[in-house]
């Protein structure tokens, strides 16, 4: 009888998708007053991926969902829920997710959107993470799947430079168990004074779209970059702090560090403060600059794959991104 074991929520595939299209910074030469040089050495970054014509947030999150399925041995009409993660929706309604669900064939699910920029993907781990452990729901897809590229002022040398496109997806199954497996917690916050920080100022609710808005560069980002910086070494280092103590543990338990790809310097500062072995932390912004609420997941994915996290290994997501908004989950792989 194994009735009244507790409900945990454990990842049990993943899967990514990335456009084939590679920019590097030697590419982005050519156009701006930039060089390969400063953005290695200012960001880690060498080169991203960036959507062609016909790729978006629905198509890439798709295949990155089907290989997630794949990978848990899942059917899509047995998922109960889908949370697309994304603040570069395919249009402003209906929501990706319900293209992602027509896509895929997930037809008793449940899909939305969360808007939530790079901390999207643990906030919506967070939701799912709730569902699985009340037992309302057995089986959920929570996907991070962004098109940065759309959204970028490509004369901007401060930003433009940063991003990149793709998109990941997990499969999280309700499982009774014993022990403490799987999402052990999850912690999210935002911050709404500092919402000006990282911010696409064009919009549809406060004013009417209007040629002018996009000629006056409305819709694209801008970013206060230093001022994110600091603040993203902090709130990535005391979320992840608060994570482990919540769960009586310490950051010598850690087995891998899987943290938003914002910033080479970002994650050398946080896992300095962590005391974390650089051969403990996922980087793969190296290849694919900042995916935004994809890029976790897809570093997971990669992780995974390459077989840099194993069962058993405490692996600790931290993110922070516009918002502002941060978080961290903490999972008994
Ligand atoms: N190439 C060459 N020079 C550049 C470039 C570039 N691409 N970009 C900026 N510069 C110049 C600036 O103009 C400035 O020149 P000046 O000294 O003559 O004025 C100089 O380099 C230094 O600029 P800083 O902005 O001070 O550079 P910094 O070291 O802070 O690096 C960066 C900028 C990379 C943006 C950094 O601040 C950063 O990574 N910030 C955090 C980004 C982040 O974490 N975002 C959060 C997630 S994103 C989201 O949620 C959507």
């Amino acid at each position: 009888m194994n009735k009244h074991l507790p409900n945990r929520a454990r990842i049990t595939g993943t899967g990514s998708c990335l456009p084939e299209r590679i920019v590097t910074n030697l590419d982005l030469e050519k156009t701006l007053d930039t060089s390969d040089q400063w953005i290695r050495e200012r960001t880690g970054i060498i080169e991203r991926r960036i959507a062609e014509k016909g790729e978006s947030s629905s198509t890439l999150g798709a295949e990155a969902a089907r290989r997630a399925l794949t990978a848990a041995g899942e059917k899509p009409e047995d998922i109960d829920m889908i949370i697309v993660c994304t603040s570069t929706p395919d249009v402003i309604y209906p929501s990706t997710a319900c293209f992602v669900q027509r896509e895929i064939g997930a037809s008793k699910a449940v899909a939305y959107d969360i808007s939530a920029v790079c901390s999207g993907f643990v906030f919506g781990l967070s939701i799912a993470e709730q569902y699985l452990k009340s037992g309302r729901y057995e089986t959920i897809l929570v996907i991070g799947a962004e098109v940065n590229s759309r959204l970028m002022d490509w004369t901007d040398r401060s930003t433009c430079i940063l991003f990149g496109d793709g998109a990941g997806a997990v499969v999280l199954k309700r499982e009774e168990s014993e022990e403490p497996v799987g999402l052990l917690s999850s912690h999210i916050y935002s911050d709404g004074n500092r919402a000006e920080m990282l911010i696409v100022p064009g919009g549809i609710g406060r004013e009417t779209i209007s040629r002018q808005a996009v000629e006056d560069n409305l819709y694209t980002l801008k970013m206060e970059g230093q001022a994110t910086f600091k603040v993203a070494v902090k709130k990535m280092t005391e979320v992840s702090l608060e994570a482990l103590e919540h769960n009586n543990l310490t950051k010598e338990n850690l087995n891998v560090v899987v943290p938003h790809q914002a910033n080479r310097r970002i994650i050398s500062a946080v896992a300095e403060k962590l005391k974390m072995d650089s051969s403990k932390v996922i980087v793969n912004l190296d290849k694919l600059g900042n995916t935004g609420g994809a890029s976790i997941p897809i570093a997971l994915d990669q992780a995974v794959k390459s077989n840099r996290i194993k069962r058993d290994d405490l692996v600790l997501l931290t993110v922070l991104g516009a918002g502002l908004t941060w978080g961290a989950a903490l999972i008994r792989w």
